[in-house]
């Protein structure tokens, strides 16, 4: 098939402002838009600048704005979005070079809700153990990839708003729900604040974003409950 990849570019060593760029090749439906980026960089264009590593929707990196949705471009097929495909940054991200966002802000906010297990009770001889239903309760958010797709598709998060993004709450709410972990008042500092998760308006983009299924409107509700109920 035929295709064309509208680009938005910027690339401030040559130019200041973006710019859209038009590549016209053949393409399989089959192939990924992850492919044609790859035939755009490795036979058009060296300069396109984009990141992907493992390619099979595993890292997390390639995440950006296909026709107007945000996924991961390794895991998007043409035959699924046609042969007129506008590609762009994550929204809300401050772009550095073409797809390439600045995601050193994104990680802070991890850092934020102190998304890692808190414990400092006394070490246990073994690890400390869980029921399979203990560790269910955390299952879904516990496959976040860290991509970014939901946070950049979220309206409250967008310029300025200072929302740690759904990001950042679905790591939260992987330890919150944790059996094993004790650290929710040290989080609840960056949660339970107007830049917290008050500011999600359930909007749903980011469920609708997330490429492994997270249902993340769900999560933030339960950290919200989580917050206003018992502090836990
Ligand atoms: Fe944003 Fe998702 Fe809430 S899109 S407003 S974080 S439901
Ligand atoms: Fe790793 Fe797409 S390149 S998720």
């Amino acid at each position: 098939m035929d295709v064309a990849f509208t680009i938005r570019r910027y690339q401030p060593e040559v130019r200041e402002d973006p710019y859209y760029e038009t590549f016209k090749f053949e393409a399989e439906p089959t192939d990924r838009v992850l492919d044609g980026l790859n035939h755009i960089k490795w036979h058009m264009d060296g300069t396109l600048a984009l990141r992907r590593s493992c390619q099979h929707g595993i890292c997390g990196s390639d995440a950006m704005r296909i026709n107007g949705k945000n996924g991961l471009a390794c895991k998007t097929l043409l035959q699924d979005v046609g042969a007129e495909v506008t590609i762009e940054p994550l929204m809300g991200f401050p772009v550095l070079k073409d797809l390439i966002v600045d995601v050193d802000p994104f990680f802070e906010q991890f850092k934020k809700v102190k998304a890692y297990l808190i414990n400092d009770g006394p070490e246990p001889d073994r690890e400390r153990l869980q029921s399979p239903e203990e560790a269910a309760r955390y299952g879904d958010t516990s496959k976040c990839i860290m991509c970014g797709a939901c946070t950049g598709s979220c309206p409250s998060f967008w310029p300025g708003s200072g929302f740690i993004g759904p990001a950042a709450v679905v790591q939260a709410h992987r330890f919150m729900f944790d059996s094993r972990d004790e650290g929710n008042e040290e989080r609840a500092a960056a949660l339970d604040g107007r830049d917290g998760v008050w500011a999600c308006r359930t909007v749903f983009n980011c469920t609708k974003a997330c490429p492994v299924g997270i249902q993340v409107t769900r999560a933030i509700g339960e950290v919200k409950r989580a917050l206003t109920w018992d502090g836990s």
